[in-house]
């Protein structure tokens, strides 16, 4: 790991030499925590016809005081994102774009105010196409512009989605805009779409060598919805995937497999635990989506819950490895705290997709554990500490269906 890691630090100092610019901007040394408006809201704009679902003024402020008052920030939730459908459908007479009048009516900049007053980050997003995945304007042409435009509101995150455009401009445009960003000499987070379309649009395998000095973080994988089957495709996508996304995943550059569903009533307690287990396992970034008044103090226990939190934003970011055991994924994690350069603590998550329970005796030498060590056993979810092991024991598990139990060990 440690070795790989040089390899692709060289790597990039050549692409320094090559291009004479790299993102290196410094940020999401770890995965971005926070609340994003499309997988809930999505292209909510007609506020008139639905005043309750409505993305505008009013919902972004809420969530920041929900950010703010509830408990979210202190856990690490920190970028306020807004999606797709934010401006009026044309530039204005100088060419710049601008915040829907009726729905933003004090402008991007208030808001951004608003949020950083709070202690918070504000994220926007465009398109490299010349319109947005919605057909609202994109940024193609207006790179230079749009980038001082979104530095002068201080936004902080910016996602960049690829819809619309042949693969030959995809290419370089996520290239152009990342420096025209950088060139403001502002911040911000870069969340790039470049890999998903090139797989699942162009049909050609996505080059992460060629994606990670540019992007903090790059979707790889259909939308996630407020629907159990698309966070199963996804973990399953993730599983299938590890060997060719785990190497591009680290500090400062993540494979981001789209947003967290709790608190949209469209999960089981078990489904749920499945999202959340498996995103920390991963270091994914964890983007909620919903309506802040609407999450259940059952989604709140496992949005807040610290120990999870403490697998999820561990410094390593180092993305879990799935292995199949009996009718069961499970992966495991290694993470803080290091003994030397040697990993001496992990996690382990075992998922159930079927419908029946899943009993299994896991033999932990066979999977990652080396040192002599004992560990102290916390089970995540219940909370508490269960056991003490060695690597020569075994842990047994039975798990509920469709369903996830996480251990995390912790060195005694
Ligand atoms: C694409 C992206 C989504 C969202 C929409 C907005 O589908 O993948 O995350 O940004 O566009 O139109």
């Amino acid at each position: 790991m440690l070795t790989s890691h040089r390899l692709l630090h060289a790597y990039i100092a050549l692409l320094i030499l090559d291009n004479g610019w790299l993102l290196d901007n410094g940020l999401a040394k770890l995965p971005p925590m926070g609340w994003m408006s499309w997988g809930w809201y999505m292209c909510a704009d007609n506020c008139t016809h639905n005043p309750n679902k409505c993305l505008d003024e009013k919902l972004i402020l809420s969530v920041a005081d929900a950010f703010y008052t509830e408990g979210y920030q202190e856990a690490g939730y920190e970028y306020i994102i807004i999606d797709d459908c934010w401006s009026e459908r044309t530039r204005d007479e100088f060419g710049s774009l601008v915040p829907d009048r009726k729905r933003f009516p004090r402008g991007m900049k208030y808001i951004a105010d608003y949020i950083h007053k709070r202690g918070l980050k504000f994220g926007m997003y465009t398109n490299i196409a010349y319109d947005t995945c919605m057909r609202y304007p994109g940024s193609r042409g207006y790179f230079e512009k749009d980038a001082k435009l979104f530095a002068s509101w201080d936004v902080d995150y910016l996602k960049v989605d690829g819809c619309f455009v042949a693969e030959s401009y995809l290419d370089h445009a996520y290239i152009d805009l990342g420096k025209a960003l950088n060139e403001t000499g502002r911040p911000m987070v870069y969340s790039c779409s470049w890999p998903y379309y090139k797989l699942f649009i162009h049909k050609h395998a996505a080059n992460y060598s060629a994606v990670l000095p540019y992007c903090n973080l790059w979707r790889n994988y259909h939308d996630i919805m407020p629907a159990f089957g698309n966070i199963y495709y996804t973990l399953k996508f993730y599983e299938k995937n590890y060997e060719n996304l785990y190497k591009f995943h680290g500090p400062g550059h993540w494979n981001d497999p789209d947003m967290l569903m709790l608190g949209t009533h469209s999960l089981t307690p078990g489904m749920s635990r499945i999202q959340v287990a498996v995103y920390a396992m991963l270091s994914a970034p964890w983007i909620i989506s919903c309506d802040m008044n609407m999450v259940t103090p059952f989604d709140k226990s496992l949005l807040l819950n610290m120990n999870l939190i403490a697998v999820a934003q561990d410094p390593l970011g180092i993305m879990a490895k799935p292995y199949q055991v009996s009718r069961l994924t499970l992966w495991v994690k290694p993470h803080m705290p290091m003994k030397g350069d040697k990993y001496h603590s992990f996690s382990f998550t075992f998922v159930n997709f079927e419908d029946k329970f899943q009993y299994v005796t896991l033999p932990l030498s066979k999977y990652g554990i080396s040192t002599n060590e004992s560990y102290h056993v916390l089970d995540v979810f219940a909370g508490k500490f269960v056991l003490n092991v060695t690597r020569k024991d075994s842990i047994e598990v039975d798990v509920p269906p469709v369903d996830a139990v996480m251990y995390t060990l912790y060195p005694l």
